[in-house]
């Protein structure tokens, strides 16, 4: 593909999942409103975006097996891990922005936790196997991630189990 197509569609991937997000995140507000069609508008485009983001992400040729997406996914955890979110941090500490200190420390944190379970994914793709995993949780107020058994409350940020999402 030549360099500036490339770079384009790098570019448009990368609005299209901002705007998925985006709709997703106003169509929550919507439902809080009561407004339950905006929210169902809000939802089907960001649907719609996905299916855009998709699109272009495949055809800068960005899906591979399994074994290298999880290099890949590995790759950007360990950089979020080891360089983005201890600078990031670091700037919010030093201009004292505390929502922002703590957003940045609750996805630091989860980071961890990622990066090291998609290490053990790509161990057990390198034997040939699927990965052997319990059941996940995710906290809804801070996306701390863990496997096995729900805890009373979220260790990273406090909030109850009942917050939580099982995968
Ligand atoms: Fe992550
Ligand atoms: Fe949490």
């Amino acid at each position: 593909m030549k360099k500036m197509t490339e770079e384009n569609l790098k570019s448009a991937f990368a609005g299209e999942s901002q705007a998925h997000m985006r709709y997703l995140i106003f169509a929550d507000k919507a439902e809080q409103e009561k407004k339950n069609n905006v929210a169902r508008l809000f939802r089907s485009i960001a649907h719609a975006e996905e299916i855009h983001a998709t699109n272009h992400f495949r055809t800068m040729e960005g899906i591979h097996p399994t074994a290298e997406n999880l290099e890949a996914a590995i790759g950007g955890e360990t950089f979020e891990v080891e360089e983005m979110y201890p600078a990031y941090k670091s700037v919010a500490d030093l201009q004292e922005e505390k929502g922002a200190q703590r957003s940045i420390t609750w996805a630091f944190e989860t980071e961890k936790v990622h990066q090291e379970l998609y290490r053990r994914a790509k161990e057990a793709i390198a034997l040939g196997e699927d990965l052997q995993i319990g059941d996940i949780y995710i906290c809804g107020a801070c996306g701390f991630t863990l496997e096995g058994q729900l805890p009373d409350k979220c260790p990273l940020c406090g909030a109850s189990s009942s917050r939580f999402s099982k995968f």
